[in-house]
Formats: C-alpha cells, sequence, structure tokens
C-alpha cells in the first residue's frame, strides 16, 4: 500500500473543512423538508496521512538530540492525521450518506477498509474513477435524485488542475450542491503560467482554457508594456491574486454566493493554495467567510 505524506499545512486545511462540515450537519439536520444531505469526497485520498515534519525543525532536533545521545526512537516519533473522509465521518452529527471517489487503486483499498471500520454506523460508497465523469454522470445527471428536497457538499481537494469548469457549473445548476474547493494557484497553475506568453504550447491553453472555462484568463493575467523595442506582452505582478480574484467572480455568477478564500501557505511561507466555499446558501456562504476569515485571506 502507498503512503499518504502530507505537509503539516494540512492541518489547518482539515481543520476548517471540519468546521464547516460541523456547522453544515448541525444545520441541515433540522431541516424537516430535506430527504437527504450528502457528503462527496470528490479527491478522498486513502482517509489516513503521515505527516512529514518540515525540515528546518527535524534538523535543529536531530542536532539537539544527538548531543543529548538520545535513541532513534525518539528521532522516529510520527504524526498521524485523520484524512477528510475520516473528518467527515467523525462529525457529530453525521450526514445522510457518504460519497468517497477516489483513482488511485491503493487508496480505493485503504477506503474499503475505513468502511469495515464504521460498519453500519454510517453509510458509505466508494467508486474508482475520475470525479468529473462521477460527478457529472452520477450526480448531476441522476434522475433518481430530486435536488428539491435533497442537499450536497462536495468537497474539492486535488493536488492539480483536475477541477474541469464544466463540472463546477453543471453542481451550480442543481442550485442545491455547494463546493468546498481547493484553488490550488501556487502549485500547478502558476507553474503552467509562463512568463512569456509566446512560449504556450495549443495543449497548455486548452488545458487552462478547460480548467477556467474561459480563455479570458489570458486578459487578467497578460497585459502589454511599452518597451525601447516596442510592445512586449507579459504576465502581471500578483497574477495569482488578479486570478483568485477573477476566479471568485466566475464562481459567484455560477453558485450565486462564494466565501473568503483562506490562503494556505507552506512552512517556507509559500503560497500552496486558498480554501473557499461557492453555494447557493447566503447563509453557508456567512458561516464560511467566519471559517475561513480566520488568518490571511482574500
Ligand atoms: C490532495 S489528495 C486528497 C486528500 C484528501 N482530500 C484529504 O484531505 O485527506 C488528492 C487525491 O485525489 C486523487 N485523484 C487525483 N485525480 C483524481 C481524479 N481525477 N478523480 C478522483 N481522484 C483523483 C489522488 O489519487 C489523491 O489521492
Amino acid at each position: 500500500m502507498t503512503t499518504s505524506n502530507v505537509g503539516p499545512w494540512a492541518r489547518d486545511k482539515l481543520d476548517r473543512l471540519q468546521k464547516y462540515l460541523q456547522a453544515y450537519t448541525t444545520i441541515m439536520r433540522k431541516q424537516s423538508w430535506c430527504e437527504g444531505f450528502f457528503y462527496i469526497d470528490a479527491f478522498a485520498g486513502p482517509g489516513m496521512h503521515e505527516v512529514r515534519r518540515d525540515g528546518p525543525r527535524l534538523k535543529a532536533q536531530n542536532a539537539l538530540l544527538d548531543v543529548a545521545n538520545f535513541g532513534q526512537e525518539q528521532l522516529e516519533q510520527r504524526e498521524f492525521l485523520s484524512g477528510s473522509p475520516r473528518v467527515a465521518l467523525d462529525l457529530e452529527h453525521p450526514f445522510s450518506a457518504y460519497v468517497f471517489v477516489e483513482k488511485n487503486s491503493d487508496r480505493v483499498a485503504q477506503l474499503e477498509q475505513l468502511k469495515t471500520q464504521y460498519g453500519a454506523e454510517r453509510r458509505i460508497v466508494i467508486r474508482q474513477e475520475d470525479c468529473n465523469r462521477y460527478l457529472l454522470q452520477r450526480v448531476v445527471a441522476n434522475e433518481k435524485i430530486n435536488w428539491k428536497q435533497n442537499r450536497a457538499v462536495v468537497f474539492l481537494d486535488p493536488f492539480g488542475m483536475q477541477v474541469e469548469w464544466a463540472t463546477l457549473e453543471a453542481l451550480a445548476a442543481t442550485k442545491a450542491i455547494e463546493v468546498f474547493l481547493n484553488f490550488p494557484v501556487g502549485m500547478a497553475i502558476q507553474r503552467l503560467l509562463l512568463r512569456n506568453p509566446e512560449k504556450f504550447t495549443k495543449a497548455q491553453r486548452a488545458k487552462l482554457d478547460g480548467y477556467f472555462g474561459s480563455p479570458d484568463w489570458f486578459n487578467v493575467l497578460y497585459k502589454k508594456r511599452k518597451t525601447l523595442f516596442g510592445d512586449e506582452t507579459e504576465k502581471i505582478d500578483q497574477s495569482g491574486e488578479a486570478l483568485l480574484k477573477w476566479y471568485r467572480g466566475r464562481l459567484r455568477a455560477a453558485f450565486g454566493h462564494v466565501s473568503r478564500a483562506s490562503l494556505i501557505r507552506n512552512t517556507r511561507a509559500g503560497h500552496l493554495y486558498y480554501l473557499l466555499l461557492a453555494s447557493p446558501s447566503r447563509t453557508g456562504v456567512k458561516i464560511a467567510d467566519h471559517i475561513l476569515g480566520a488568518g490571511e485571506w482574500i
């Protein structure tokens, strides 16, 4: 089985998710009109992670331990963290049912163990497939679900740019599904946004168009500048913030409401991603604003 290693910042992400889901289930269980409210973890992972000890801190500890001649076991203290599926399963007031979507077969096997562990206490479905396909075909296009009387939270927590805009748009059109979203602007997206736009390949531009659902990202990020040799097009400074602002506007137009975006950094203070909620519910976004507004946000 593969072990999943996460940076210490994953605690912050999961803590905010837990707080939001707790508030959501506390409210939804009191809605007598609601037949069911579901948690769909579209990038579920294995359900348990090992936390990476960050470099400088561990080095300092090791140096200290060498001097004090401590044993190897102290150097190897390991810390584990419940992943998002467990966070949702362990809520005080559970969801009506849980769907965990995951592409990797080792992780699916770990999720199956998790399902066994929770037994009859929780209704759990595990699907091994691409989450865009699952969400479009089995959730949005599923005629057996009456979205007037059912609700769902979809957690979208990719490593990269796997969430297609078409998927978000379809989820928003139900007017019953909200998304708690990882916008990986410091990770996957910036890597694709070249300083010199002339170097973009067709495939790179198509990937970005599919992710943002529009070619307008280009006009948001690239501006003409006068130089001695004529006009040159260059990527703007603060491109991450500009892109987030524009993307939030698109989410608001699709879902109705969008929360503040909480910045998650790595241990060297580099930007990793933003967490935010897009929802048809003003109340949901008010709650998320409170949870995501603690710390650094836009
Ligand atoms: C960042 S991890 C998820 C971590 C998890 N949400 C947590 O907090 O515990 C992303 C996971 O998504 C899976 N994945 C990647 N692309 C996917 C796709 N298109 N559909 C479903 N799962 C995918 C990866 O195998 C990986 O386990």
